[in-house]
C-alpha cells in the first residue's frame, strides 16, 4: 500500500485480503501502525511522524522493517498473498520493501491511493481515527487537529510512485479514476475488478432464501420445484418486510433461474434479475435424493462428504468450492452497487457470499447458518460488517 494517511489504505488492504482469502489464497495483512501501537503504545501525537523528528523517524523505520520481516519470513511458511499497509510515501522505502521481496522471488504491486478532496479526508478521518485506539480519550477536535498535523508531516516527504518503480495501480478519489503501470499476473488480474468497484456509500445488503419449496418440505435436494404453500406465505411476509423497511426506495433484487426463488421474489413487485451463476449447488448425481436415502444407496458418496464437505465435489455436480469460484460474480456486481441488495437465493449459495461479506473462512461454509424464512441484513462498515437477522415466522428446520 502506499499513500499518506486516511487515504483508505487498510480499508482497501483488508478488503483485499477478505477477497483473496475467500478465492482459498492464503493472505495476510501486515499493518505498520499496529507494530507501532503493541511496541511503543498507542499515543504519539504528530511530532513522532514529523520528518525532522530524527528519533520518531528512526522508531518508524524500525517498525516498518520488523513488520517486513514478519512478512517475508511469512511467504517462508506457505503465505501466498502479503499486503503490507503502511504509507511507504518515499520512493527510498519502497525501494527496501521491493527489493525485499524481489530477494524472495515474491512480485510487488504497489497499491497508491491519493485523494485531495478534503470532505472525503475528513470524514475518514472522524469516522476512523477517532475510534482508533491512537485517540483513544481524546478530545474529538483535538484529535482531528492532531492528526490533520500528522497527514502534513507525511505530506511534507510524499513522492507518489513514479512509473519507473514497477507495477502500481493508483485509486484516485476512492475510485473515480484508476491508473494502471506494468500490470500482469493472475493476482492482479484478480483483484483489479474488486478495486475499480470498491466505493464507501454504505448500503445494506439483504440475504435470504427463498420461501420453503415442494423438495424442502419432503427433504428432497436440489430440482426445480415449486414453492409449498407455506413458502408462498414467506414470499407474501418477505414482501411486507421489504416495503416497511424501504418503502418506495429502490432495492436490487437479484434471484437464481430457479423457480423456488423467482416465485419468491414476485410478490415484492420490484424488478428482479435472475442470475444462472444464484443457481443452488448442483448436487449431480445425489440431485432429487434425501440425505438418508444417499447414505443408504451411495454410502462412499456421504462418507466422503462427512470427510471434507468444502471440497467434496458431487459426482457430475460442484463442491463448495467450486459455488465459490462461481459467484465471485456476483461478489464484485454486489462491490459495485450503491442501492440496498436483496438476493433471494439458496443455501449454498447464500452461504458462500455470507462468508465473504462476514470475513468468515471459507472451509467454514457448509457449516454457516442460513435459514429458511429469515432475512440477513449486513451493513458493510469501515472495518467490518454490521449484521442483524428477521425471522419473518417461526424458524423451519431443514
Ligand atoms: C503508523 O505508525 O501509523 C504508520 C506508519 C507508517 O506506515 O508510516
Amino acid at each position: 500500500m502506499v499513500g499518506l494517511p486516511a487515504r483508505g489504505k487498510s480499508y482497501i488492504a483488508r478488503k483485499v485480503a477478505r477477497y483473496l482469502s475467500w478465492l482459498g489464497h492464503k493472505t495476510k495483512v501486515f499493518n505498520v501502525g499496529s507494530y507501532r501501537r503493541s511496541l511503543l503504545g498507542a499515543q504519539q501525537n504528530a511530532t513522532f511522524f514529523d520528518p525532522d523528528n530524527s528519533e520518531g523517524q528512526r522508531s518508524l523505520s524500525e517498525l516498518a522493517m520488523r513488520a517486513l520481516d514478519d512478512m517475508t519470513q511469512w511467504f517462508d511458511t506457505g503465505g501466498q498473498v502479503g499486503i503490507y499497509d503502511a504509507t511507504n510515501t518515499t520512493r527510498a522505502r519502497r525501494a527496501i520493501v521491493a527489493e525485499r521481496c524481489r530477494a524472495k522471488g515474491v512480485s510487488v504491486v504497489f497499491i497508491e491511493s491519493i485523494c485531495d478532496d478534503p470532505r472525503v479526508i475528513d470524514a475518514n478521518v472522524r469516522e476512523t481515527k477517532l475510534s482508533s485506539p491512537d485517540y483513544l480519550g481524546s478530545d474529538p477536535d483535538a484529535a482531528v487537529d492532531d492528526f490533520r498535523k500528522r497527514i502534513a508531516n507525511y505530506g511534507r516527504i510524499y513522492e507518489p510512485v513514479a512509473d519507473d518503480e514497477g507495477s502500481y495501480i493508483k485509486i484516485i478519489d476512492v475510485g473515480r479514476q484508476v491508473v494502471l503501470n506494468r500490470i500482469s499476473g493472475y493476482i492482479p488480474d484478480r483483484i483489479l475488478p474488486l478495486l475499480i468497484r470498491m466505493h464507501v456509500t454504505p448500503r445494506p445488503i439483504l440475504f435470504t432464501r427463498h420461501g420453503e419449496s415442494e423438495f424442502n418440505a419432503k427433504g428432497l435436494l436440489g430440482g426445480d420445484p415449486e414453492l409449498s404453500p407455506r413458502g408462498a406465505e414467506y414470499a407474501r411476509s418477505l414482501a411486507k418486510f421489504i416495503d416497511a423497511r424501504f418503502g418506495d426506495k429502490p432495492v436490487t433484487v437479484w434471484t437464481s433461474t430457479l423457480r423456488r426463488t423467482i416465485q419468491t421474489a414476485s410478490a415484492l413487485n420490484r424488478k428482479s434479475v435472475a442470475w444462472r451463476t444464484l443457481d443452488e449447488i448442483d448436487g449431480g448425481i445425489c440431485d432429487g435424493m434425501t440425505y438418508a436415502e444417499i447414505k443408504a444407496k451411495m454410502p462412499d458418496i456421504a462418507a466422503a462428504r462427512s470427510l471434507d464437505k468444502f471440497g467434496y465435489r458431487y459426482p457430475r455436480g460442484e463442491s463448495y468450492a467450486d459455488v465459490i469460484q462461481r459467484v465471485e460474480r456476483v461478489i464484485i456486481e454486489m462491490e459495485r452497487q450503491r442501492t440496498p441488495v436483496l438476493v433471494v437465493g439458496h443455501q449454498a449459495v447464500l452461504r458462500a457470499l455470507y462468508a465473504y461479506f462476514t470475513d468468515q473462512p471459507a472451509q467454514e461454509c457448509p457449516y454457516l447458518s442460513v435459514p429458511l424464512h429469515t432475512v440477513i441484513e449486513l451493513t458493510p462498515t469501515a472495518y467490518g460488517v454490521a449484521e442483524k437477522r428477521h425471522r419473518l415466522e417461526p424458524l423451519i428446520e431443514d
